[in-house]
């Protein structure tokens, strides 16, 4: 069964929009099967996004994830990073279409509310570095 990472980033921990967005997700029909809420420290930050090593945003993006707390969880589900990625929107949200999480919720590219797994090889590293097999809760 196809796995993803979400994290409700420190933008939505903030301003209380953590139940709203793991209920979205819920509301696809994909089963919450992980969940755990952390303060990044810059070296995971650094892990999690290294595709992004080099870009110009890295170090943005690694300060800004790890200025807050952050909520980390795995949705499991028949195509269920095709679909979360659909249900977060854009990467930048003036560009995310309404009824999005990002259209509805994200404030700019850098607070853009949500990160979700791009494809089933990131899935399977991201979520190795946040949780151990036995805080997974497959049926
Ligand atoms: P995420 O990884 O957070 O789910 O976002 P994403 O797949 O939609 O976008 P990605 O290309 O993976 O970029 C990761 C994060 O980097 C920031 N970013 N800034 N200034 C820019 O051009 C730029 N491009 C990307 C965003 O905060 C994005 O979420
Ligand atoms: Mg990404």
């Amino acid at each position: 069964m196809e796995r993803s990472l979400i994290l409700v980033k420190p933008d939505a921990t903030q301003r209380s929009l953590t139940g709203e967005i793991i209920s979205r997700l819920e509301k696809q029909g994909l089963r919450l099967v992980a969940i755990k809420m952390l303060h990044l420290d810059k070296g995971l930050a650094q892990r999690h996004y290294a595709v992004h090593r080099g870009k110009p945003f890295f170090n943005n993006l690694v300060d800004y994830i790890s200025s807050g707390p952050i909520v980390v969880a795995v949705f499991e589900g028949e195509g269920v990073i095709a679909l979360i990625r659909k249900t977060m929107g854009s990467t930048d949200p003036a560009k995310a279409e309404a009824g999005t999480i990002r259209g509805d919720l994200g404030l700019d590219i850098e607070r853009n509310t949500v990160h979700g797994s791009d494809s089933t090889e990131t899935a399977t590293q991201e979520i190795k570095l946040f949780f151990a097999p036995d805080e997974i809760f497959s049926p």
